[in-house]
């Protein structure tokens, strides 16, 4: 089981997940209503009960049970579209193995295949690609632009911690979302950009 950073749980659900709501709107925006929905690594809950106000249902999946305890509170209290919604831990490449191909319409992993070691990267993305026709990975642009969005975010990882920090240099050196997906042997396609450029959302499918 992952986790066991200083800011899981109460810190992220607290002080930082309220500063991705705009974010989280955005993606949001770009799921059909209806759909059932996975959310990997789905952190303090936010996104994936945002979307399950208008899926079918939604399962979240980390690997932190901090984050998992604090979605699970945040669920119980989430009327409607807490039913709606399960949180399940485990290691996004194996907590689901169990369902069939397909057994979701969509998938979504939002900031955080750059926090990800490098050999878990790979096996992530092609799991999710299994288990969802359409995959949504939102995640930092490489390279990070020299805007405030783009320095904001740069001080936010080095602020998350050295073993954080050397993930995301991996990443950036790997070439980001695109990068990641072409070593994985999944086709990636580029949907927009988001937070001034500084991240990106993209659209991953079997290859
Ligand atoms: C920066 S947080 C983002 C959380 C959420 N997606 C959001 O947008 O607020 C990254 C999350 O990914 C989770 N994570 C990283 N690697 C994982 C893995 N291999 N399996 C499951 N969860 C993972 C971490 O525990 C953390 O909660």
């Amino acid at each position: 089981m992952g986790g066991g950073r200083y800011y899981e749980g109460a810190l992220y659900g607290r002080v930082i997940e309220p500063l991705q709501r705009g974010l989280h709107a955005r993606v949001a925006a770009l799921v059909p209503p209806g759909l059932r929905v996975l959310d990997a690594c789905s952190g303090a809950g936010g996104l994936a009960l945002r979307l399950a106000a208008d899926a079918r249902d939604v399962v979240g999946v980390d690997h932190a049970p901090a984050m998992v305890a604090w979605a699970e509170r945040q669920r119980r209290r989430a009327g409607a579209a807490g039913a709606r919604a399960r949180f399940v831990a485990g290691d996004v490449a194996r907590a689901l193995a169990a369902e069939g191909d397909g057994a979701f319409d969509l998938a979504t992993m939002v900031l955080a295949l750059h926090e990800m070691p490098a050999a878990t990267r790979a096996p992530a993305l092609r799991e999710l690609c299994r288990l969802a026709e359409r995959v949504l990975v939102v995640d930092f642009r490489v390279p990070m632009p020299r805007n405030a969005a783009g320095l904001r975010n740069r001080a936010l990882e080095v602020a998350a911690g050295p073993t954080h920090f050397r993930a995301y240099r991996d990443f950036v050196r790997r070439g980001g979302v695109p990068g990641v997906a072409a070593a994985a042997g999944v086709a990636c396609a580029h949907l927009r950009d988001l937070d001034r450029g500084a991240m990106a959302a993209f659209e991953l499918t079997r290859g």
